[in-house]
């Protein structure tokens, strides 16, 4: 790779990073919308997919205006990083992100928890995301570039009312609850059964639920102070993010339901 000797050499290579992000993302959500059960979680899913392609569409554009590709004069060499976007460039962090969330779905879990695993890794994504194209459009500002602002400021919205999204289905949209009540079933449905099977060992009639002496799977989880992993948008402004124009999200209170 060239050297990166100013502003405008470091926003191409960053546009090849996040464009080799939303490829991944494209090849990856099929098999998330595939494993997701909550019908609006699949919904989001699916219409995230046809906005990531759009997306990635967009960047196609911004090549074009920063007019990546362009031979140098007389030399018949293509010029700049050229090329770059179809060398196979792999951005590193969105292949961990994505191979963090491959791996949960191949875990042995239950449909509803998998749902509140696949919105985390959704949002890390869209956090990645937030991240590098606000840092972009800081860039395209800084270097006067105002079309390439506006493709990519166009992106950034979509990626912050993902996120947001994505936040409603988990925190208000129920799918944490449904998670934490499949879990909380799952284990009065395994003691209940391991208390008569217990009960028929010693030929003593089943305890009633909640009387069993054995300990809780989750001895120590306190109901007051459970706080979601899910984020909101921030409303500081700080270079990574630039485009929160202190839009505040929703405020919402989520009470602890236990
Ligand atoms: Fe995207």
């Amino acid at each position: 790779m060239e050297k990166l000797q100013d502003l405008r050499a470091l926003l191409i290579h960053e546009v090849m990073d996040v464009y080799s992000a939303e490829e991944q993302i494209i090849e990856a959500l099929p098999m998330m919308i595939e494993s997701a059960t909550n019908p609006k979680l699949k919904k989001a899913l699916e219409d995230h997919l046809k906005i990531t392609k759009k997306q990635k569409q967009r960047l196609d554009k911004v090549q074009q205006l920063l007019k990546v590709g362009e031979d140098k004069k007389g030399t018949g060499k293509k010029g700049g990083l050229f090329g770059l976007f179809s060398s196979g460039q792999k951005c590193k962090g969105m292949s961990g992100i994505i191979s963090e969330g491959n791996s949960i779905m191949k875990e042995d879990i239950d449909p509803e928890v998998l749902d509140a695993a696949i919105i985390a890794s959704c949002q890390k994504v869209e956090h990645y995301e937030i991240c590098s194209y606000g840092t972009l459009k800081a860039y395209a500002q800084e270097l006067g570039l105002a079309q390439v602002v506006k493709l990519l400021d166009e992106t950034l919205e979509e990626e912050y009312e993902a996120d947001i999204l994505l936040t409603d289905l988990a925190v208000f949209g129920g799918v944490n609850q449904e998670a934490e009540t499949m879990g909380t079933s799952n284990r009065s449905q395994r003691n209940s059964a391991e208390s008569r099977s217990t009960s028929r060992s010693e030929g003593r009639s089943v305890l009633p639920t909640g009387s069993s002496s054995r300990s809780s799977a989750t001895p120590g989880r306190s109901s007051g102070s459970r706080t979601s992993a899910n984020t909101k948008r921030s409303t500081s402004k700080t270079q990574t993010t630039p485009a929160s124009k202190g839009k505040s999200s929703t405020k919402k209170t989520v009470s602890a339901k236990r």
